[in-house]
C-alpha cells in the first residue's frame, strides 16, 4: 500500500466517524435532562421560529413567510421543521439552499427535515438548535405584519409564563349531551392555534416529556387523530399555571387558509365559503371535540382557562387592551 491510499484511507475513516458521531448525537433521546439547556441560560431578547412545512406546492409561500421572520429584530433563528416524508432529497437540498439564500444579512433559516411523520415533532425540544427563551411555533401559510411580531414578543416578555397567540378558539360544555366540545367564542377564549403560538421554550420539554402516563397518552391521541398537537399544548401550559392564553391582535393577517386549523371563526380571512368546506369544518370541529374529551379524560381534569379580551398595539408603543369595546391600559387589564 503507498502513502497516497492511506492518506485516502484514513480520510474516509475520518469522514466516516465524524458522520457516525452526529448520527450519533441526532438519535440522542430528546427528553434526556442530560441534554437540556437552563432556562437562565437562554437569550431573553429575541425568540426562535419553529415553522412547519408539508405542502411541496406551497415552497413559494414557505420561503416568503420565513424570510419575513428572518428579517425580524426579534428574531434569532428559523427552523423549518419539514413534517413531509416524501419529498424527494433533491428538492430537499434545493429547499434548504434557498431559505439559505432567504436570510442573507438576516437571522439563519436552517431547514430540519422530521424524522418521524408524527405531529408530536412539532414540539420537540431542540436544545441544541434553539438558544432564546421563547419560541414561536406557526404554520407556512398565515403570514403576519413585522410590527405585529414584535408586539406579540413584547406581550410575551410581561408575560413569559402565558402563551401568546393571534387566533383564538374555545372549549365549552354542551349541556344538553353532557360533554366538552370545541368551538369559538365571540368575547372569551381558552385555545390558541398554531397558526401563530408564542410560549417559553421549556413548554416544549413538558409538552413532550412531561405529564407521565397521562402525557404519554394524550401524545398518543394526537398521532391516533393526526389533529390536535396545537390544543394539547393549550393544556399543557395551562395545566402548569392555572392561566389561558393571551390574544393579541395584529394589524394585517395573511392566512392562507389550512383547513386542519379551520375553527371557523368570523375573524379570520381570506375564507373561501362553500358547501363543502363548511361540511369538512363540521366535521373538523367535531374532532377536535372529541380530543378535547380524549385529553380531559387522560388528564382527569379540565385545565383550559378561559381568557377575555384582546391586545392591540394601537397607540404607538403603548400596548391597549380592548375590554368589553373599551380601551385600556394593558397593565390594568391582564391579571
Ligand atoms: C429555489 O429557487 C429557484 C430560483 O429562484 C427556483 O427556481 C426554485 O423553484 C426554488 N426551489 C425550491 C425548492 O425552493
Amino acid at each position: 500500500m503507498n502513502w497516497c491510499a492511506v492518506f485516502v484511507f484514513c480520510c474516509f475513516w475520518v469522514l466516516a466517524e465524524v458522520d457516525g458521531s452526529s448520527r450519533r448525537r441526532l438519535r440522542h433521546d430528546p427528553c434526556d435532562p442530560g441534554v437540556q439547556r437552563r432556562p437562565e441560560s437562554l437569550r431573553p431578547d429575541q425568540m426562535t421560529v419553529l415553522i412547519n412545512g408539508y405542502s411541496e406546492h406551497r415552497i413559494p409561500l414557505l420561503l416568503s413567510v420565513a424570510a419575513a421572520y428572518s428579517a425580524s429584530p426579534v428574531v434569532a433563528a428559523v427552523l423549518v421543521l419539514w413534517g413531509n416524508l416524501g419529498t424527494p432529497p433533491r428538492l430537499l437540498s434545493e429547499l434548504s439552499r434557498n431559505l439559505s439564500a432567504a436570510s442573507l444579512g438576516a437571522a439563519r433559516i436552517s431547514l430540519v427535515p422530521q424524522s418521524s411523520g408524527s405531529l408530536n415533532a412539532r414540539f420537540l425540544p431542540r436544545p441544541l438548535a434553539i438558544e432564546t427563551r421563547a419560541v414561536l411555533v406557526c404554520d407556512d401559510d398565515v403570514e403576519v405584519d413585522a410590527k405585529s411580531v414584535e408586539f406579540a414578543f413584547r406581550v410575551w416578555g410581561s408575560n413569559p409564563d402565558r402563551m401568546v397567540g393571534m387566533f383564538g378558539r374555545s372549549h365549552d360544555m354542551d349541556l344538553a349531551r353532557k360533554e366538552w366540545i370545541y368551538t369559538v367564542h365571540p368575547d372569551r377564549y381558552s385555545i390558541v392555534l398554531t397558526k401563530f403560538m408564542l410560549l417559553k421554550t421549556q413548554y416544549l420539554f413538558g409538552y413532550s416529556c412531561g405529564g407521565g402516563v397521562a402525557g404519554a397518552r394524550m401524545r398518543r391521541v394526537v398521532d391516533e387523530m393526526s389533529n390536535c398537537e396545537d390544543i394539547l399544548m393549550n393544556f399543557v401550559v395551562a395545566d402548569e399555571i392555572n392561566a389561558g392564553p393571551v390574544l393579541v391582535g395584529a394589524k394585517r393577517v395573511r392566512d392562507y387558509g389550512d383547513p386542519r386549523n379551520d375553527g371557523g371563526s368570523s375573524e379570520d380571512r381570506d375564507e373561501v365559503r362553500d358547501a363543502g368546506l363548511s361540511r369538512r369544518r363540521g366535521e373538523h370541529r367535531k374532532r377536535r371535540g372529541q380530543c378535547i374529551r380524549e385529553f380531559h379524560k387522560a388528564m382527569g381534569r379540565m385545565p383550559l382557562r378561559y381568557s377575555y379580551g384582546k391586545m392591540v398595539n394601537s397607540v404607538g408603543e403603548q400596548g391597549l387592551c380592548n375590554k368589553g369595546g373599551q380601551l385600556v391600559l394593558c397593565d390594568q387589564f391582564l391579571d
